[in-house]
């Protein structure tokens, strides 16, 4: 056979593999017997082993990549990948349908869909190619595991049409899968996984993607991120094309006009949920058209146009066997409970916090109970009530003791709080919590430097504050266990990047009393700089619209601690980068753009930048870009094809620009 008549035969076998696979993951129709699949597949495999130089990525063939990857890349998400606002009962559906229908013009109608529980991810497909998978991440940036996606079958490798999308869904591994699974690992004498979610997230977080292959994970597709040239205008649309494309859509999804309906849809679920094949843990409730999404747009964290409406967490019974406490990284002392092993809500249960002394005394709690407990948000145990009846006499009243259980000091309770806290600085549990906050994903980021690992760092003596973690040495780390070369290498790098990192990330590492990670981030881009913020005044630092009382007294005094000004110096001799790297305030604060405090609202396409990019680029100019044009407008960018906005902007007078107008106010800023 020569070249020619390979290619020819190879694309005729890719056809027809892609075509079997689609029937048979996707559809769950096969039309053929997985015998002839795997005939045609060895006789493809073949051909391609002759002429290697016709292999291509999306080749049915190239489904488990060669070798395991060394560490994963980071993926920017160009629309940030947002979660969900929670519904827990009727009465918050109601309100959200009713913010929703006064928030857009015109009639409004839902579409209501299973709330898959596993792991989000994004596919990005480039002229029908798919190019890239990555996690959800922090929701802006995630993790390239395109090796272990391809590994899903029902994942196309190329879609029915040239598209250049990103969509998102949710990986997950099916009931079925996950039983076989467990049964095999506890042949093997292997401890059984705890629930799918975690099988699911784990295997695609696996650097060799032979692991996840073997895992018989699935997905169903429920979001776009962007879609070049789409001229869908509704939700159900989208989910209706992507299945054309031949991507796995979810079939039980239903359009509703009224809340009675959606109503109908969540208790209809809540019912058939355990005859499914895969875990839900809700149902999302979407408006279903385009543009009203646009006109409610989104809060901080989520958008107005969707909704999770939670199923009531299931509930357990089992026995408080006793009260372990714990010092956080605050100081604060903290009540566990330990428990007798129970199942709930796919998992193993034997720990839930208590809180305080005050809430175990409301309870009742007594060591030796009976308790009834369930998992607030489906995630977190927590003790619900004591089963009274139950009692036998034998039970203990537990007391707080006046004394931290890591150092000894004695434990004060602060005014106007319930908690008790140890207020030595050098109390090494509190340290130690302070560190494991300092790696975590939103603060340093330092992949590989899990609480074990902390853990064993302190007992070993190895670090004693947060500037010892940038003088660890290979040798010593090579000593501890379950410490290969591998990993001290790849845990050595990490610690060095995060030396890159931009201000915020140290600023919200450093774990400063009220200073999540979004106020850190507003100081870094205010002040620019550690020094600058180090020397800010309290009127300096109030003035910040984001930044309340609380927060400002919180960092005066933080940074008037001559042990913070030591180690801050540390830090910085040992390299640590102090200065903001992101978008520049300087810039916002341009204050004769003519963007600068303006209200601008975009419509149609443009062929320079995406939506998200014009609004980004406006933003940092000062501007706000909103989703409806409204009296307070003062500028419309209209691109291509502009409907409705348009007139009702020629309407109230609004100015008018169009994309070239756009480009020149926008000057040498670029995407
Ligand atoms: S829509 C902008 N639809 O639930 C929001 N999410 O808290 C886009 N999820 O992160 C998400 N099933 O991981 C959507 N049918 C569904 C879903 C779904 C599961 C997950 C997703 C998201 C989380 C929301």
């Amino acid at each position: 056979m020569d070249k020619k008549q390979a290619q020819e035969k190879i694309n005729e076998l890719r056809k027809l593999l892609n075509q079997y696979g689609y029937e048979y993951h996707v559809l769950d129709q096969p039309s053929v017997p997985d015998a002839e699949y795997d005939e045609k597949l060895n006789e493809l495999q073949k051909l391609e082993e002759q002429f290697p130089e016709l292999i291509t990525e999306d080749s049915p063939t190239q489904r488990v990549g060669g070798e395991p990857l060394e560490g994963f890349e980071k993926v920017q998400h160009r629309v940030p990948m947002l979660s969900l606002g929670n519904a827990f009962n009727e009465q918050d559906v109601r309100d959200f349908a009713r913010r929703a229908s006064q928030g857009v013009d015109g009639d409004i109608s839902f579409v209501c869909e299973l709330k898959i529980d596993g792991l989000a991810v994004s596919l990005t497909y480039e002229n029908g190619k798919f190019v890239r998978g990555a996690t959800r991440g922090d929701g802006t940036t995630g993790e390239d595991i395109t090796s272990n996606l391809k590994t899903i079958r029902s994942i196309p490798l190329s879609l029915k049409e040239p598209e250049t999308i990103e969509v998102r869904g949710e990986a997950f591994m099916p009931h079925k899968s996950f039983l076989k699974l467990n049964e095999e690992r506890l042949a093997n004498e292997e401890e059984p996984f705890a629930n799918p979610r975690n099988v699911a997230a784990g295997s695609l977080r696996q650097l060799d993607p032979k692991i996840a292959a073997k895992r018989n994970l699935d997905i169903f597709l429920y979001a776009v991120g962007e879609w070049e040239n789409s001229d869908v205008t509704t939700h159900s649309g989208r989910l209706e094309r992507l299945k054309e494309l031949g991507f796995k859509t979810n079939p039980e999804w239903r359009k509703c006009s009224t809340v009675e309906e959606v109503m109908e849809f969540v208790e209809y679920w809540t019912k058939e949920r355990p005859n499914l094949n895969y875990e839900i843990d809700g149902i999302v409730i979407k408006v279903d058209s385009l543009n009203q999404q646009e006109e409610l747009g989104f809060t901080a964290k989520s958008p107005r146009w969707a909704i999770a409406y939670k199923f009531p967490a299931e509930e357990a019974m089992t026995r408080l066997k006793e009260i372990e406490l714990s010092v956080g990284r605050t100081g604060v002392v903290t009540p566990t409970a330990i428990l007798d092993p129970v199942r709930i809500a796919g998992s193993t249960v034997q720990r839930a916090t208590l809180h305080n002394e005050d809430l175990i005394r409301e309870q009742d709690l007594r060591i030796g109970d009976t308790v009834v407990i369930k998992k607030a948000g489906d995630i977190i145990p927590k003790v619900v009530r004591v089963v009274e009846e139950k009692r036998t006499g034998e039970e203990k009243e537990f007391h707080m003791p006046d004394e931290c259980p890591a150092c000894g000091s004695e434990l004060v309770r602060l005014e106007g709080e319930v908690a008790l806290r140890c207020m030595n600085p050098s109390c090494p549990a509190q340290l130690m919590e302070g560190l494991i906050h300092f790696v975590s994903r939103n603060a340093m980021n330092i992949d590989g430097l899990g609480e074990k690992v902390i853990i064993q760092l302190f007992q070993e003596e190895l670090i004693h504050t947060i500037a010892d973690l940038y003088r660890l040495e290979r040798e010593e780390l090579l000593k501890l266990e379950r410490m290969g070369e591998k990993s001290v290498d790849n845990l050595l790098k990490a610690i060095e990047a995060s030396k890159e990192n931009s201000l915020e990330r140290l600023l919200f590492g450093l774990g400063i009393r009220f200073i999540g990670a979004k106020a850190a981030k507003t100081l870094a881009m205010e002040f620019e700089t550690m020094e600058k913020l180090q020397n800010a005044t309290y009127e300096e630092i109030i003035a910040i619209d984001e930044i309340g009382e609380k927060m400002a007294d919180a960092i005066a005094q933080y940074f008037q601690e001559e042990k913070v000004k030591d180690l801050l110096e540390e830090l910085a001799e040992l390299g640590i980068n102090m200065e903001y790297k992101g978008p520049k305030k300087a810039e916002a604060a341009d204050e004769d753009h003519v963007f600068a405090g303006k209200t601008v609202v975009l419509t149609g396409k443009m062929e320079s930048y995406t939506r998200s990019e014009a609004k980004e680029l406006i933003e940092a100019l000062g501007g706000s870009v909103t989703g409806s044009v409204s009296k307070k407008t003062d500028f419309l960018i209209a691109g291509e094809d502009a409907g409705s906005k348009y007139e009702k902007a020629q309407k109230l007078g609004v100015t008018i620009w169009d994309e070239q107008q756009l480009k020149e106010a926008l000057g040498s800023v670029s995407p």
